[in-house]
């Protein structure tokens, strides 16, 4: 067991092309994405397993800060979880895991997130779910008309990143779990955002400046918001309750049904929503006529890798018989963690 070499990123992705993702991606390109665009990728995040000179399984650490109470909180995302057929139900994933959670605390980072339905298997390894408030938004029946909507634009990042960069910092900054985004993050995580692609909306203001952003992508079989943004102008809600009746409404091609194997219209009736924290837009929709069906997420998982450090961060003594996990729950309670799927990994 060991990080990884620099010599060695093609057969990690051998090794994880082995893997039968969803969405039609091969593990190969679903994961070169990361090692090719994320500036915080470094090969010592990679901890591999080797038998008879072959890889035969992998951890991936991905560095993150995560917005909390104010604050930044040095996250250590865990993915890229993978042992090869033959080589399972040895330890072996479990062990590189642990070998993880002590890189993860030498290099300072405080807690662990990840996104799973091996809930058992992790759970054993310290992890502990995190469920959160989701939405699906069913298309209005009146919502076939594009048109009838203002006019939105694509996003063009050579002309629009500043101004969603500043949406993004100023709307995510209440919405604790955040990730934040530098310029060099913000241009890598757009090439490894979508499924293959996504649908980067914007919308203006009478002024011309962007109040509002929404990005769509296929996303585990559904049409899905991967995130959303908007100013504090009281025109802005509707500017992006328009963009999330953009991405439902059925388009001739598209990419992302077809991808999915259904058509467009019924594709788009059904549009997964983000953990939002949004009043305002929820209404504005609910006035459109999309209905809401909420249920729990039960995917996001933490653990906390450093204790003293959490606490002292966020300037807590430690409470009697308080168990760490309880700390963090207390801080960073499931149903306010905002993490947009644009950030997963
Ligand atoms: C999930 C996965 C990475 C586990 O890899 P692994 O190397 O078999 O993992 P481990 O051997 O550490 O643990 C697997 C099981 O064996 C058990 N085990 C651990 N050590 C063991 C040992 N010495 N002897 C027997 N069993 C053992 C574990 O308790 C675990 O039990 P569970 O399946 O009931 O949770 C592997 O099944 C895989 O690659 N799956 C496809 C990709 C995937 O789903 N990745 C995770 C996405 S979130």
């Amino acid at each position: 067991m060991r990080t990884l070499r620099r010599d060695e990123r093609e057969a990690v992705l051998a090794l994880l092309d082995e893997w039968p993702l969803s969405d039609g991606w091969r593990g190969r390109d679903y994961f070169g994405r990361y090692i090719e665009l994320d500036p915080t990728y470094a090969d010592d995040n990679f901890w591999v397993a080797e038998q008879d000179g072959q890889l035969v399984a992998c951890v991936q650490i991905f560095p993150r800060q995560l917005r909390v109470r104010g604050t930044t909180l040095p996250v250590g995302g865990i993915g890229s979880v993978f042992t090869r057929e033959a080589a399972r139900g040895s330890g072996v994933a479990s062990r590189l895991l642990e070998a993880s959670v002590a890189a993860m605390r030498e290099r300072s980072m405080e807690v662990s997130l990840l996104f799973a339905s091996r809930h058992a298997f992790y759970g054993r390894l310290g992890w502990l779910l995190w469920p959160r408030q989701r939405s699906l938004w069913l298309r209005a029946d009146t919502n076939t008309a594009p048109d009838a909507l203002r006019p939105v634009e694509a996003f063009d990042a050579s002309r629009d990143l500043d101004e969603v960069m500043a949406l993004h910092e100023r709307y995510s900054a209440s919405r604790d779990g955040t990730v934040v985004r530098d310029r060099a993050f913000w241009l890598g995580q757009l090439g490894f955002a979508g499924n293959p692609t996504e649908e980067f909306l914007v919308a203006r203001d009478a002024a011309g400046r962007v109040e509002a952003y929404a990005r769509a992508s296929l996303f585990e079989g559904f049409c899905a918001i991967l995130e959303l943004g908007r100013s504090d102008a009281p025109t802005a809600t509707l500017a992006l309750a328009d963009l999330v009746q953009h991405s439902m409404a059925p388009r001739d091609p598209d990419p992302s049904a077809a991808r999915a194997g259904r058509p467009s219209a019924e594709f788009r009736r059904m549009l997964l929503a983000p953990t939002h924290d949004d009043a305002a837009l929820d209404a504005a929709l609910a006035a459109r006529g999309v209905a809401a069906k909420h249920f729990e997420e039960r995917a996001s998982m933490l653990r906390v890798v450093n204790a003293e450090a959490l606490a002292r961060r966020f300037g807590e003594a430690p409470r009697v018989g308080e168990s760490p996990a309880s700390m963090l729950r207390r801080l960073l309670p499931p149903e306010q963690l905002v993490f947009w799927p644009a950030d997963r990994f």
